[in-house]
């Protein structure tokens, strides 16, 4: 277990999973199963938290939502429809005044380049919600969910089969700080960027720990459907190809699911299906992110 004096989260933002040090990727993680152990400490005793979503959430907005409530705080659900800024006020002057009110905030966006200039603009911590370059707090909840089940990270072999992602993005780049390591396959033009990438999805998952997949029309994406579906139809994760895993692999996914686009329904409801645990760890490790950036530990 790390002490205070390792780490130094406290009043920093967390835009992209390399904002970490693997010391700090850590905190998170132990901090989050000391909180599944024991949910209602409040370690933030009347804190504000800001969700500026201008994307569609279920788990992401109700997990910090929960988690503050749980840690004595209070979520303020900012639609950017209601605010100001839909009628011209610059992103600059939003960020500088939600900053007198909250003592962090969370945005969902679709380019990251916004999510940047609320980091640049704000004054207390910025948490990256998703944007179409990276899913961090999702990466978080998914490593955490695999060292549950395997006990440890280092040398964890994770296989991704399908759409290169912001969820894979972020969750290859907690590997490098963690010691997973994560092979994908994906359609040409599909790669993700930065990512190890092989064509054939039985090569990645041959052998693996543990098998992931995303939707193959991530938010943004919708006029592109036609294409997507075609080009990704052979990297569907099923239970033949699930079959050349590890015997004790198990099975991600970020949800929303698409049972019968990217996984069969067979894998997403089997039983080598982990992903409500994946889904509930979001509120564990959100909880550590947000005592650790307002410095509560
Ligand atoms: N996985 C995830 O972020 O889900 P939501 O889009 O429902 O928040
Ligand atoms: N890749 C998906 C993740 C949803 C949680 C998207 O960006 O829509």
């Amino acid at each position: 277990m790390l002490n205070s004096l390792d780490i130094s989260l406290a009043g920093r933002d967390l835009l992209r999973i390399s904002d970490l040090v693997p010391a700090e990727a850590e905190a998170i993680l132990d901090l989050a199963v000391e909180l599944r152990e024991q949910p209602k400490q409040p370690l933030l005793p009347g804190a504000t938290l800001g969700l500026y979503f201008s994307k569609h959430s279920t788990r992401t907005r109700v997990s910090f939502s929960a988690g503050i409530a749980q840690l004595g705080g209070v979520a303020i659900a900012l639609s950017p429809e209601e605010l100001q800024i839909s009628r011209g006020e610059s992103l600059p002057d939003t960020a500088r005044a939600l900053s007198r009110y909250l003592d962090v905030i969370a945005v969902r966006t679709h380019a990251h380049a916004e999510l940047e200039e609320w980091g640049e603009w704000a004054t207390i911590p910025v948490i990256n919600a998703l944007t179409a370059d990276e899913h961090p707090c999702q990466a978080l909840a998914d490593a955490l969910t695999i060292r549950d089940r395997v006990g440890s990270l280092e040398g964890v072999r994770v296989a991704w089969v399908g759409d290169g992602s912001n969820v894979l993005v972020s969750l290859a780049a907690l590997g490098e700080l963690l010691g997973y390591e994560v092979v994908a396959a994906s359609p040409a033009g599909f790669e993700a960027p930065g990512v190890e990438t092989v064509r054939d999805p039985r090569e990645a998952a041959a052998g693996a720990d543990v098998v992931v997949t995303d939707t193959w029309i991530s938010m943004g994406q919708e006029d592109e459907r036609d294409e997507r579906l075609r080009a990704l139809e052979p990297y569907r994760l099923d239970d033949a190809l699930l079959a050349l895993a590890s015997p004790d692999a198990f099975v991600l996914h970020c949800l929303p699911a698409h049972p019968g686009e990217e996984a069969t329904a067979d894998v997403l409801y089997g039983p080598r299906s982990a992903i409500w645990d994946e889904a509930e760890n979001r509120l564990h490790v959100q909880k550590a992110l947000l005592a650790l950036l307002l410095g509560a530990r």
